[in-house]
Parts: C-alpha cells; structure tokens; sequence
C-alpha cells in the first residue's frame, strides 16, 4: 500500500485521490478549503461527477482515502512527511484581463507543501501548468524543503474529461511522465502499473506540451467542423453525414467531430488561450489557435442571429433554453455557450426561461436576468423558440408534440443535432440546426455561378486550370 497526498480537493485532484484510493492505495486528499473537506468527510460532494459519490464513500469506509483541511496542521505535516507520493492537482484558471495560465495557486501549493515533504518524494504535478512551470516548481520546492531532503518533479498531466472521469482515470488511453529523473518517472508509473495502459516517459517540458497540445487539437477538431457546418448550411450539405463519411477514414477516426454550439468548459477555452499566449510571448504566430478560439466564440453569437432571423427579431420574444451545463452530465457552467447566448438574447430584449438538470444551481451565478424552470415542458410554456443547448440524455426523447402544444411560436434549434430535421418539422416546428436540414440558397438566376458550378463537377474547372 503506497502512501500519496493529492493537494487540490477540486475535479481533477478527488477524481485522482479516490481513483488511486480505490486501486488500493492510502491516499490523504488535501484542502485550504476547510468547509469543503468538512462536507467530503460526511459524504457530500462538491461536484456533480457520475458514480464518484459512491467511490468516495467506499473508500473513506474503508479507511483508504482520508480529507484534511491544510489548517489541522500537525496532521498536514504527518501526511506529507508519510507520503511517498504528492500529486499537485490545484487550479490553474486563466489570469484576469490576460489569457495566461495563473499560476498563483500552484506558487502557494510548492511553497507550503516544501518544508514537510520526505526524502525521495515525487512531486508530480497534475494541474495543467505553462511549459517550464515543473522546472519552476522545482526551484520553489527546492528553496522551501528541508536542506537534507531530496525530491524529483514528474509532470502527469490528466486527460479526463468531465462526466466520465472515472472511467478516463481506469481506463486511459496513455499515461504521459515526464521528468529529469528516470527514476522517479518510473517509480509514479508503478502507480499506474494495474491499469495495464501505454505509459510514455519523457522529459518535463513534453510532458506539459502534451497536455496542451492534444486539447488544442481536439479544440481545433471542433472548430474545423463548426467551420464546416456553416458551409453545409449555405450550400445545402447535412453535417452530420460529413463528419460520419469522414469518420470511416482510419487516419480521421471522427471523435470530436461533432457540430454543435462550440466547446466550453474549464478546459479547452483556457488551454488553447494559454498556448497561444505561450506562442505569442516565445516570438510564435499562433494564426491556427486563434482561428480556433474566434471560430468557437461566434458559433455563440451565430446562434442568436439564426433564432433572430427565424423569429424577425428577438424583442419581446420568449426563448426556452433546454440545458445550460457546457456539455452534458456534469454541473459546470464555466465557458458554457448558455452564458452568452442568454446574455446576447436578454440584451436584444428576448426573456429567457431555461431548464437544466443539474446545472441550474451553479447557472444562477453565472447567468442573471432568465427564469428557471423544473422541465423541458415547462421551459416550452408561451415559448416562441426553443434551443436544444446541451445534449443531456432526457433531451434525447423529447415528446415534440407536446412541446410544440405549449408553445406561443414553434421554432425549434436543435444545437446539438440530436433530432432529425425531417421529425422536428413533422412535429409542426420551424426546424434550425447546426450544419445541416438547410435548403441550399438559390443561384437567383446568375447563370455564370451555375455553369461555373456545373463545369467543375465534370472536371473542366481542373484542366482548364491545368491548361497552359
Ligand atoms: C477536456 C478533454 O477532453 C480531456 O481529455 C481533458 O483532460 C480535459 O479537457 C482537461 O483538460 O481537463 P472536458 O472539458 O471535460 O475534457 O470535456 P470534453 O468532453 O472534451 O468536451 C469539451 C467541449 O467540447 C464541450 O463543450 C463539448 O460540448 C464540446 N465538444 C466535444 C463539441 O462541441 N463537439 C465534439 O465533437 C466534442
């Protein structure tokens, strides 16, 4: 039974400490937070995570994975002075009025944990830090520690993702630790050893690109189809089916393909930022990351125009939002497309009334000025419009019909493409999608746009291009 600390009680920090309590480990989760550890210990979680509350309870019954609040000092230094182990898993938000990563929860964290830490710990860094941040760390670690004790940072990064964390933290795809020691590397990758995954040792700073890197990427994947929809709805091509024609290509695969309201979350928004900031302050020209970013905020602002065109304006108009969270089963509400759609359709002047399964307790601090409904029928009472934000499984087998009876106007804007359009207008809906139930636009008679059109399917637009 290895001995781990894992200082930062928030997503990823209680995800990791109860994971690694569970492969059998004696894991003593750390928090500044005393209110929150007081609720861990009785069982009541901070977040809405799917089958973590029972994990959580589990393994504090049986004694394997314990809550301390930083404050019960002479406990805190026990269980760092114990721990062969400390996982860094604080927050790293972006930095008010900039977009680079703060770091100041990740200064605090080495330079109160230093002075406790044993000899021969790894200090492995969980929290996505700017690449550098683990040899910074270092230095932290090593002005703070007792002169006699040795150490070694290990960057870990996490990939998992909200509303299945638990089944990304057993079943991984990789893990990546990087480091200078090999040694210590190697001894953070036993941890893992159960889990039978690919584990990839390389050196700090690639470890900590990795991480951004396959974010920017998947956040980029994203975009690209968002990018697509918008062309499949001007020229008549149904999105969904692209990105499933694409999908069968094995060097494509098709995961994040699909179109929607664009990404939101903790993560994506902040990373792909962080990494251009990164790019912009090493003399880089980031042109790809900020097309991503400016690609995934209009496809908000995009949103609104197609229900202010479908309705001829949104003043006075009564818009139900069915789903808030930034993506399904979870309660989070950071970067979520709900926010400022909401904000964009109050300020023309619409009311908004939204339903969210569980995120509506966190979207009163984010979203003021709608109302808040207990289910999708009620959201549709007097609705002129209803917007299909997150695609949570209740909202998969909505009674259409029943929606559309309650209604004072009947559009229906499905932003996450879950319903057929065809079913939606059967319904007695105005349907809006993203990227696809969309009537191609008329050539209005210019017949050189046409022929033009005609000449490149049979390929003469090719040799004629090939002509001398
Ligand atoms: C993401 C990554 O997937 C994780 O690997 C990573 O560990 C995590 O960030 C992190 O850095 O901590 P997460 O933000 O929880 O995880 O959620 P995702 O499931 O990746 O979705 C992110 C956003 O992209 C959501 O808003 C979702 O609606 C959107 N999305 C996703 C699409 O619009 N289309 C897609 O095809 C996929």
């Amino acid at each position: 039974m290895r001995r781990i600390c894992v200082v930062g009680t928030g997503y990823v920090g209680l995800t990791t400490g109860t994971c690694f309590a569970e492969l059998g480990n004696h894991v003593t989760c750390l928090d500044i937070d005393s209110a929150k550890i007081e609720s861990l210990r009785r069982g009541e979680m901070p977040i809405y995570e799917p089958g973590l509350a029972e994990l959580v309870l589990d393994n504090q019954a049986r004694g394997r994975l314990n809550f301390l609040a930083e404050r019960d000092t002479a406990a805190y230094n026990a269980a760092l002075a114990e721990a062969e182990f400390v996982f860094i898993a604080v927050s790293t938000p972006t930095r008010e009025g900039s977009d680079r990563a703060d770091l100041r929860a990740v200064r605090s964290c080495a330079e109160r944990i230093a002075p406790h830490l044993s000899d021969g710990v790894a200090i492995i860094n969980k929290s996505t830090v700017p690449i550098g941040a683990g040899d910074w760390v270092a230095a932290i670690v090593d002005r703070y520690k007792k002169p006699e004790s040795r150490f070694a940072v290990v960057s870990n990064p996490e990939f998992l993702r909200e509303g299945s964390a638990l089944h990304d933290f057993m079943q991984p795809d990789r893990v990546v630790l990087g480091s200078t020691n090999r040694e210590a590397a190697e001894r953070v990758a036993q941890l893992y050893l159960t889990l039978r995954c690919r584990v990839m040792v390389t050196d700090l700073r690639t470890a900590e690109m990795i991480k951004y890197a396959s974010n920017a990427f998947l956040a980029t994947s994203i975009s690209f189809i968002n990018e697509i929809a918008q062309i499949c709805e001007r020229l008549g091509a149904d999105v969904k089916e692209v990105a499933a024609g694409m999908g069968y290509d094995k060097r494509i695969a098709g995961a994040f393909l699909e179109a929607g309201l664009g990404f939101g979350g903790s993560c994506f928004p902040k990373d792909v930022k962080a990494l251009a900031h990164m790019a912009d302050f090493s003399g880089c020209h980031p042109q790809l990351l900020r097309a991503v970013l400016d690609i995934n905020y209009d496809q908000r602002s995009r949103a609104v125009a197609k229900l202010r065109q479908a309705l001829g304006g949104l003043a006075g108009k009564h818009i139900g939002l069915l789903g808030l969270a930034f993506k399904p089963n979870t309660d989070d509400m950071r970067e979520a497309p709900s926010i400022d759609i909401s904000r964009q359709l109050l300020a023309e002047g619409a009311t908004v009334a939204a339903y969210d399964p569980q995120a509506a307790e966190n979207a009163r601090l984010s979203i003021q000025g709608i109302q808040y409904r207990s289910d999708p029928y009620d959201v549709a009472q007097d609705a002129d419009a209803l917007v299909l934000v997150t695609e949570w499984r209740e909202f998969r087998a909505l009674d259409l019909r029943r929606l559309r009876h309650a209604m004072r106007s009947a559009v229906f804007f499905d932003g996450r493409n879950l319903y057929e359009p065809e079913d939606v207008r059967a319904a007695g809906f105005t349907y809006l999608g993203i990227g696809r139930g969309y009537v191609p636009e008329p050539f209005a008679g210019d017949i050189d746009q046409e022929l033009y059109l005609v000449h490149e399917a049979n390929g003469a637009g090719a040799s004629a291009a090939a002509a001398p």
